[in-house]
């Protein structure tokens, strides 16, 4: 149980010394929100959730309760509706846990009026609501996507940001409006967490990764594959200067990710201002590495095909880790071994994600 310091978010002290802090988690019925909520309740804090449903399936919630022992509160709230969002607030939190946003690359490029709008003017909506009701502590998602592929592995926090398409500029810009929100006003508490690329489910089986359509991304492409949802896995690229050819990410467990925001809020009851951390495993894995790594986890082959580049995409990315360990005393514990066991686990027991079950 972290150790929050009584007086910077007033606590509840137990029975049994420990503290309880009351969260709001925006996006909390999203991939990692959803994940991350179930390590809140497991390390005794009270959430509320604010969702708007936009990428994300009610079934989530009760999944949720059964997960976490009791029911996260749950309103169905647009972060771009003030009243809505404010009123949420006027209940009361010690701190906020911002994951809602859109976050698919190639849609940002097409409509990138609805990822500023979502993304940053949404983000604002929420500050200057955290503000009028005296909340300031701040976890913001933040991304990897800032620092563009210009850089070479590993990333580290000091490293120039550039970004290279509309989705990594509203994450940038969010960004710095914190960072200038902490120095105008140095009361604020807040943390960017930048995610390298998150994979994986929880252990149970009972929530994970859901995407809307074909995915974009790999692991859930290739968990599709193994469950006969899609015929083959496209390979982008196996002529980088890599290893093998094949691009190479650093891909970190959802749960150890989840984990990493229970360590920002630790860290941010004894500092306030603005910090970026890094969260990864610091050390790349290529894409036919997870492509063994998933068969041997799941004894399922997975066909695959060599096809181009994908626009964009680096060679190689991995995080220096070195700062969330330091500063967070975080680190991720789970290997490649169990992010491929993890999501095939979820992916084993719901071929459909959370379409096939009624709504909450
Ligand atoms: P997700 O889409 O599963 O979760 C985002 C949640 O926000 C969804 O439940 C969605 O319904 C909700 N939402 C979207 N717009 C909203 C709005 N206007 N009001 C209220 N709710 C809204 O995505 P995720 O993978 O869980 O990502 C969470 C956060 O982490 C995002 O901000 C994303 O940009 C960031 N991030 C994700 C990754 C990744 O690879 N998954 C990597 C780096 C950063
Ligand atoms: C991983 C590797 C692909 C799909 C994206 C966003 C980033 C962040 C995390 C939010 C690459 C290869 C992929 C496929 C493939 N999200 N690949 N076939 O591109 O590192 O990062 O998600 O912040 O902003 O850009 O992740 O999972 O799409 O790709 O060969 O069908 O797998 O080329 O080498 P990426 P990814």
């Amino acid at each position: 149980m972290p150790n929050f310091g009584l007086g910077v978010f007033a606590p509840e002290p137990q029975s049994d010394g420990s503290l309880i802090i009351r969260i709001l988690v925006t996006g909390g019925a999203g991939y990692i929100g959803s994940h991350t909520v179930v390590e809140l309740l497991a390390a005794g804090h009270e959430v509320s959730i604010v969702d708007s449903l936009v990428n994300a399936h009610p079934a989530v919630l009760p999944r949720l309760a059964r997960l976490g022992g009791r029911d996260p509160d749950f309103r169905q709230v647009d972060i771009r509706d003030r009243g809505a969002l404010g009123s949420v607030l006027e209940d009361g939190f010690d701190a906020v846990i911002h994951f809602a946003g859109r976050k698919a690359v190639g849609e940002s490029v097409s409509d990138p009026l609805g990822y500023w709008d979502t993304n940053v003017a949404g983000t604002l909506v929420l500050l200057e609501e955290m503000r009028r009701t005296g909340v300031r502590t701040l976890v913001f998602s933040s991304s990897a996507t800032v620092y563009g592929n210009t850089a070479v592995a590993p990333f580290d926090e000091t490293l120039p940001t550039a970004p290279i398409n509309p989705y990594g500029e509203t994450k940038l810009a969010v960004e710095r409006i914190l960072e200038a929100l902490a120095v105008a006003e140095p009361e604020w508490r807040i943390s960017s967490l930048r995610y390298f690329n998150p994979v994986g489910a929880h252990p149970s089986g009972t929530i994970g990764e859901d995407p809307n359509g074909i995915p974009d991304n790999l692991m859930p492409y290739i968990t599709q594959v193994a469950v006969g949802r899609r015929e083959r896995l496209s390979v982008f690229g196996d002529d980088y200067e890599t290893p093998d050819g094949t691009g190479v990410r650093d891909y970190i467990h959802v749960v150890d990710l989840a984990l990493g925001h229970v360590a920002a809020l630790d860290y941010l009851a004894r500092n306030t201002g603005y910090r970026v951390h890094n969260l990864g495993t610091g050390r790349g894995y290529s894409v036919l590495e997870v492509i063994t790594a998933f068969e041997q986890a799941s004894g399922r082959k997975i066909a695959y095909e060599v096809a181009g580049r994908r626009e964009g995409d680096a060679a190689a990315a991995w995080a220096d880790t070195r700062r969330a360990g330091e500063e967070l005393a975080w680190r991720a514990q789970r290997d490649i071994d169990a992010m491929c066991r993890d999501a095939w686990n979820w992916q084993r027991q719901n071929p459909n994600g959370y379409g096939n079950e009624p709504t909450a």
